[in-house]
């Protein structure tokens, strides 16, 4: 079979080299659990993370420990894989402007104000994550929604472009009151004020004219008579989540435009092959590190979504260890589509908890079901979490399950032996079973133990469930 030609019946990896995996398999989506330092990184993890680079695939990988560069780096290397890998980091090397990308980006086209305006929900739903209480309220995110609308649309037919800079300074410069709209001290100052007039003057087609009023409607009436409290809390959340962006490296980065030394580091990269690290560690740059991952990651998604692959369509994987620093409620969405657009997400985290602490709100149990249930296979390493193991023990399934006791006693002065055979339905792999997997390192001759399951496949042991092993590679 040609190495260009990426069937998905294809077999990229052999759990315990005997059972295949393929590109199918890969495209229903991975997610590995495991305890701390119970081998996912190093072992599922890795075999997989080299198949996928010795298959040729193309990819994007976030990064969440500072360790993450140096592990893919090492695997590029040993695949043959290391001239295509592409770092996207604070040096600024590579820049990506992503509300420009939006905008300039072949494709549907004039849908990028509801566009951006997802993507700045999804970045606030990550940042936002763990204060979001059971009570959070959906006005505050349609308010929030309705702003940004407003702000881009006036910049976009004013203007032409938008930018985190102006968007910020729009909103800064916005009236407070209605006496504000008509204080000439204000006009000459406001930004706002200013790309009304550039928008007055134009000449607007029908449609462009009506979102222009709108906006204008938004701006000089909506917005200044909101309640005082409201507006400032609207605005504060807005520009605490701009204000990532407008610093540094983060403001070069994701802002300014390329030139003779700074390329754009384009997601479509990835359909050709070459793999993108964004090297802007969540332990390193914090919620900004976090926040900019999850503006690439969305992006990218995107970008995967709109491309049609057929069996030359180089797949591309999504690598996400620590995966609740990056789990958006678009994943969902983006696995749906997953098989067609050849594309395989792989989340590693430690457990079940991790998850649910970031999606919060009352759907929080059906966000994390449907999170993961839509990642159809499943590792499972040692843990000596019980929600994570019960869920697992459950997963997998029950049986009748047959058990020989034995007992003596004595009686007298004889020993009597006894068996009885029983048999109840019970767990295939009780949750206890998973706190006694082999962890790697030295102690275990690097062996790293996990149990597998995908959905609907039956193994080459009849079962629902496999046994896997996995050798670390490095010394
Ligand atoms: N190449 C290797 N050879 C021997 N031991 C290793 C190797 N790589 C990691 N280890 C050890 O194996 C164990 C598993 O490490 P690993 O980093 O894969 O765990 P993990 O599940 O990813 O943990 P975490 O949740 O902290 O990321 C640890 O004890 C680690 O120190
Ligand atoms: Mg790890």
């Amino acid at each position: 079979m040609p190495a260009f030609d990426f069937p998905l019946d294809r077999t990229i990896y052999s759990f315990n080299n005997d059972e295949p995996f393929t590109i199918a398999d890969a495209c229903e989506g991975i997610q590995i659990f495991g305890g701390i330092g119970s081998g996912k990184t190093s072992g599922s993890g890795e075999a997989l993370a080299r198949s996928f680079l010795t298959a040729g695939f193309g990819g994007l990988v976030l990064c969440a420990k500072k360790d993450v560069l140096e592990d893919w780096k090492r695997y590029t290397r040993e695949t043959g894989r290391a001239e295509q890998v592409l770092i996207f980091d604070a040096s600024g090397d590579f820049v990506f402007p992503f509300l420009q990308y939006e905008i300039e980006r072949e494709g549907e086209g004039a849908g990028y104000t509801e566009n951006l305006v997802r993507l700045f929900t999804t970045i606030y739903e990550t940042l936002d994550q763990g204060s979001k209480g059971e009570g959070s309220d959906p006005y505050w995110d349609r308010a929030m929604q309705q702003l940004l609308r407003n702000t881009i649309d006036l910049c976009m037919i004013a203007r032409g472009t938008v930018s985190v800079p102006l968007i910020h300074e729009v909103i800064l410069s916005a009236p407070n009151s209605i006496a504000q709209v008509d204080n000439n001290e204000w006009k000459k100052k406001s930004l706002c004020w200013k790309l009304l007039l550039e928008g007055h003057i134009k000449e607007l087609d029908q449609w462009t004219q009506h979102d222009f009023n709108a906006t204008g409607a938004f701006w000089l009436e909506e917005f200044p008579n909101l309640a005082d409290k409201t507006r400032s809390s609207i605005v504060s959340t807005l520009t605490t989540m701009m204000d990532i962006f407008l610093r540094r490296p983060f403001r070069r980065l994701f802002s300014e435009m390329p030139d003779d030394k700074r390329k754009i580091a384009y997601p479509e990269l990835t359909h050709r092959g070459v793999i993108v690290i964004v090297n802007l560690p969540v332990k390193e740059f914090g919620e900004a590190g976090r926040a900019a991952q999850v503006v690439y990651k969305y992006l990218w998604q995107q970008a995967v979504e709109r491309r049609a692959a057929t069996d030359k369509t180089i797949p591309v994987f999504l690598w996400v260890d620590e995966a609740q620093n990056f789990v958006t409620e678009y994943d969902m969405q983006f696995q749906a589509t997953a098989r067609s657009t050849r594309a395989c997400t792989v989340y590693l985290t430690q457990n079940l908890p991790n998850y649910y602490a970031v999606m919060g709100g009352l759907q929080s149990k059906y966000r994390v079901d449907s999170l993961i249930g839509n990642l159809q296979t499943k590792i499972w390493h040692a843990n000596s979490d019980p929600m994570t193991n019960e869920t697992a023990a459950e997963t997998i399934g029950r049986s009748w399950q047959h058990h020989e006791t034995s007992g003596e006693t004595y009686s007298g002065d004889s020993y009597n032996v006894s068996s009885s055979k029983n048999e109840s339905f019970d767990y295939d792999v009780p949750p206890q079973m998973f706190t006694k997997l082999r962890k790697g390192g030295a102690v275990n001759d690097k062996i790293v133990e996990a149990i597998v399951f995908q959905n609907g496949r039956i193994w080459n042991n009849e079962r629902t469930h496999l046994f896997a092993q996995f050798k670390q590679y490095v010394p």
